[in-house]
């Protein structure tokens, strides 16, 4: 049964003396994809259609798998789970770029950005192609910094987006660094900015801005409504509960498309972004983000998990 949202304000508020610091948040809602990962996948698990939630194919760099791209824990007890990662069921993952995430485009390589960013598999890129297309849809994941594979925040990063079908644009975006300016960026450089996360809507204008955490989980969701024209940003840091941090603004949600949940580096100085501007040579190092808690639900009632 879906909760409603009397309900579901009830059971978090019953369930709270219960528990603990360490305790984690279930999903309350009906889930529609969930990007969860199963503690006993390895990293092979991450190439076959039939043990990943993701999309083993997409959305990578030539030449490149996912086993090759993506971390896990090397033990049960060298993480923190994230709020909504069951502990004795799901573990955490990390994306990487480096030198290599480089993509194709007939006979030449698009030189201006490094990018690898999973897709859950069964979302598919068509307009109302799926359920998170359509009614009011919650997007979730957690995001975690790795110190030895830390973002150069004089560029943009892209680190979660939900990509319109026609990839033309986002309906959101969470983004880190300098924002370009072609990107919506205000042309401010300082560490106060660089190091800020922006979730931006359709049109590039940041509608939440909040100091990016060096240690530890912080929680994000956003809620589409595909209806109502409308999307509503939450947060937490830590194991709090997610807070409603903007208004239901106005967007336009239109278009269908994907999830998509890893790294974009845009280059620095450039005019195209794809063909043009500057990266550093990473050479032997990479640059990653950790991922928990992922999944899509379904807050067509209502409902959103806290
Ligand atoms: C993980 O465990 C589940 C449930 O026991 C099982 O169905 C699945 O095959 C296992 N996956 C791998 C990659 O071992
Ligand atoms: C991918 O492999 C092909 C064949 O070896 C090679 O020509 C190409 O340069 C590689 N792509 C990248 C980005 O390294
Ligand atoms: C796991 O351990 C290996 C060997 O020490 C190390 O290279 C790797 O970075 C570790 N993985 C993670 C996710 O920290
Ligand atoms: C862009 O979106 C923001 C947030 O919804 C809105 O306030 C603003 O009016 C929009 N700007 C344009 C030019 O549509
Ligand atoms: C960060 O990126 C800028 C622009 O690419 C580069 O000039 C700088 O050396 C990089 N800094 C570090 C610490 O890697």
């Amino acid at each position: 049964m879906r909760p409603s949202p009397l309900t579901l304000l009830l059971s978090v508020a019953a369930a709270s003396p219960l528990t603990t610091d360490q305790s984690q948040s279930s999903t309350q809602c009906p889930l529609i994809f969930d990007g969860r990962i199963p503690v006993n996948l390895t990293l092979s698990s991450f190439d076959s259609a039939t043990t990943s939630p993701y999309s083993p194919s997409y959305v990578k760099g030539e030449n490149l798998t996912w086993s090759s791209i993506l971390l896990l824990p090397n033990s049960s007890t060298s993480y923190t789970p994230s709020r909504f990662d069951i502990p004795s069921a799901h573990k955490p993952f990390e994306v990487t770029i480096s030198d290599a995430s480089l993509f194709r485009s007939g006979q030449g390589l698009q030189l201006g950005f490094r990018r690898a960013g999973l897709l859950l598999r069964d979302d598919k890129n068509e307009v109302g192609g799926d359920a998170a297309d359509k009614g009011v849809v919650t997007f979730h994941w957690s995001v975690a910094q790795d110190e030895k594979r830390a973002m150069n925040l004089s560029h943009e990063y892209m680190n979660v987006w939900h990509e319109r079908a026609d990839y033309a644009g986002n309906q959101f975006s969470l983004l880190a660094g300098v924002v370009l300016v072609q990107d919506g960026g205000n042309g401010v450089d300082t560490k106060a900015e660089r190091e800020m996360w922006k979730v931006v809507g359709r049109n590039n204008t940041v509608v939440f801005r909040t100091p990016i955490q060096w240690a530890g989980w912080e929680n994000w969701a956003v809620q589409l409504d595909y209806e109502k024209s409308t999307l509503q940003v939450f947060y937490s840091v830590g194991n709090d509960p997610l807070k409603s941090v903007t208004d239901r603004i106005p967007n336009d949600n239109s278009g269908g498309g994907q999830l998509q949940l890893g790294m974009a580096k845009k280059p620095t100085e450039t005019k195209t972004v794809v063909w043009d501007g500057y990266q550093e040579p990473l050479n032997d190092r990479t640059e990653g983000q950790k991922y928990g808690g992922v999944f899509v639900e379904d807050s067509s009632g209502g409902c959103v998990s806290l």
